[in-house]
């Protein structure tokens, strides 16, 4: 079931620096949530603190409140291993394991873990392969090297590996920055598809793919050179690139700056 996030008071801090500060906000299940903003506001960082991958880079720490449906992610008896299980990530190179066959690759999260008879782990992969619009084109070679695909393709087999697991919430940093411009939209197409599923949450330095594939968007912006990231507003896209109701919005989505 794709849940709803609810973040509250959220900071996030690498040793002594400040990434981000106070951010609140929900993300609504089976929608997609765009973040923008000028680079180095903390949109990564944020969307790490989502699956509790931020506090994996030492120095790294959180306060606040990340709910999925009810639960604080951050909560002492919750394990981190499910919240990313749960919270699965896309990043923005494609990374397969390299020594991995397509299959293998699609087939690693659900053999981490537990064991699944041959026929069981055949019907996951087809199915998340399928789900990422990928299946037809790999169908006959599953057992070659996922790095042998070309970027985009190895995109989607990173899309795949991260659904196989049947997470709630999907997070892509950037996810097309290093693909050519058809295979962005393919995964701009599977996007708009994965939501009927996920809930999902892009960073995207692209204003046109955040118009196109984002329900939200919410824009991130520093005060001054040093000072953390906050959220500026968040709204309905079309809201946001029409009618913003912050000048630095504003700003920021005609190019003047950033
Ligand atoms: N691993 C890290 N160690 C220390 N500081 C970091 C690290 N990653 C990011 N930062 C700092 O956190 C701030 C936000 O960075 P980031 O989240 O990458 O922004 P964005 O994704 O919006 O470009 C920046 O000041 C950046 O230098
Ligand atoms: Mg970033």
């Amino acid at each position: 079931m794709a849940k709803r996030i609810d973040i509250s008071g959220l900071s996030a801090f690498y040793g002594n620096h400040k990434a981000i500060e106070d951010i609140s906000m929900t993300v609504e299940p089976r929608s997609v949530t765009a973040f923008i903003g000028p680079s180095g506001c903390g949109k990564s960082t944020f969307l790490r603190t989502l699956n509790r991958m931020h506090e994996v880079t030492p120095g790294g720490r959180v306060e606040g409140k990340v709910l999925l449906d009810d639960e604080n992610l951050y909560d002492s008896n919750v394990d981190p291993v499910t919240v990313r299980r749960t919270v699965g990530m896309v990043f923005q190179r494609p990374n397969p394991f390299p020594t991995m066959s397509i299959f293998d690759n699609v087939a690693a999260g659900l053999r981490l873990n537990g064991s699944y008879r041959k026929s069981e782990l055949n019907d996951v992969v087809e199915k998340s392969l399928r789900g990422a619009n990928l299946w037809n084109e790999v169908k006959d070679r599953l057992n070659k090297p996922g790095s042998g695909l070309s970027g985009g393709q190895q995109q989607r087999l990173c899309i795949a590996r991260a659904i196989a697991v049947e997470p709630q919430v999907l997070l892509m940093d950037e996810p097309c920055s290093a693909l050519d411009p058809i295979s962005t939209l393919a995964i701009e197409d599977l996007i708009g598809e994965l939501k009927e599923r996920f809930t999902i949450v892009i960073v995207t330095h692209n204003m046109q793919q955040a118009a196109r594939v984002s329900d939200r968007t919410a824009f991130f912006n520093l005060a001054a050179v040093g000072k953390p990231g906050r959220l500026i507003e968040i709204d309905e896209t079309e809201r946001i690139f029409s009618n913003p109701s912050v000048q630095a919005t504003e700003d920021y989505i005609s190019g003047r700056f950033g």
